[in-house]
């Protein structure tokens, strides 16, 4: 008979994730009793690309169905759009600092391995955040005010945890931190680009950012790229990230649920509290 190889993940009290090498993926209800389940016990095995990529997926996607949530809909007008692009520099001007922070702590406890990835990512994302600013600009916003006084609502809990994964003793979680962002940032077509560059007035390009963080740009290699380097780790460093995925991703799923109920008003409000001055969009 031939060999599968499984691997599994518990993300949350009642359910664990479970993946084969035969491209297979399943959420297990842990039960009433999940002490007998086979599934409750830590994985121990090696990792391979195809069955991490299937469980790091699936915590989001879990996520996301439970919710019923899509990425697009913080992003259906153009108020809504430039609320996530606040978030979004507020993400992508941790990353790289957190990843060299991370690196560091790495490199003390002796994992060169990891502290060298993750200060080959820190250098990928360097300057990003400057692309989310150079949207706002276009959009001719008083980006630095705005940023500078605004955190929105639901990005508060996503900055504490990618700043308390990051500082950990064993850091580890921030790298499934960001592949929920990066994984949801590849899915994005030329078609969802298009979609938000129609919301902008004539000749203005506002999607540096979503450009460069969607299928369009870097995000499809640098998702492969974190998903071979994470199959080859330790079973118990897997076990954390993709834990850290889907905490990543329920914190996530209530910021876009919430960004996407926001009525346009309320977020013009916000955003001309934060300038200081009248927005016209
Ligand atoms: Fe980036
Ligand atoms: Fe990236």
């Amino acid at each position: 008979m031939e060999h599968k190889k499984i691997e599994w993940v518990v993300v949350s009290s009642d359910t664990a994730i479970v993946a084969t090498d035969a491209g297979q993926v399943w959420f297990h209800a842990l039960g009433e009793c999940p002490e007998i389940s086979p599934f409750s016990a830590p994985m121990t095995g090696e990792g391979t690309p195809q069955t991490t990529a299937l469980l790091l997926n699936a915590a989001v996607e879990l996520v996301f169905r439970k919710y019923g949530c899509e990425v697009q809909e913080s992003l259906a007008t153009l108020p809504k759009y430039v609320f996530n692009l606040v978030c979004t520099y507020h993400n992508s001007s941790r990353t790289p600092g957190h990843y060299r922070q991370a690196a560091n702590r790495f490199r003390e406890i002796g994992r060169p391995e990891v502290a060298n990835y993750l200060e080959k990512h820190a250098r990928e994302e360097t300057g990003h955040d400057r692309l989310a600013l150079k949207d706002l600009r276009a959009l001719n916003l008083e980006a630095e005010r705005i940023i500078e006084n605004l955190i929105p609502e639901g990005m508060k809990p996503l900055c504490d945890l990618f700043d308390r994964l990051s500082s950990a003793d064993y850091p580890i979680g921030c790298i499934g931190y960001s592949y929920c962002f990066e994984s949801t940032a590849a899915l994005k077509q030329k078609s969802d680009v298009d979609a938000m560059q129609a919301l902008c007035p004539e000749g203005v390009d506002a999607s540096r950012f979503m450009r460069s963080h969607s299928s369009l740009g870097k995000e499809v290699e640098h998702v492969e790229d974190l998903v071979n380097f994470i199959a080859g780790l330790p079973a118990s460093d897997r076990i954390a990230i993709v834990q850290a995925t889907y905490e990543t991703a329920v914190l996530l799923a209530e910021c876009l649920h919430g960004e996407g109920r926001m009525p346009d008003e309320a977020i013009l409000a916000q955003l001309e509290a934060a300038a200081g001055e009248p927005i016209q969009l």
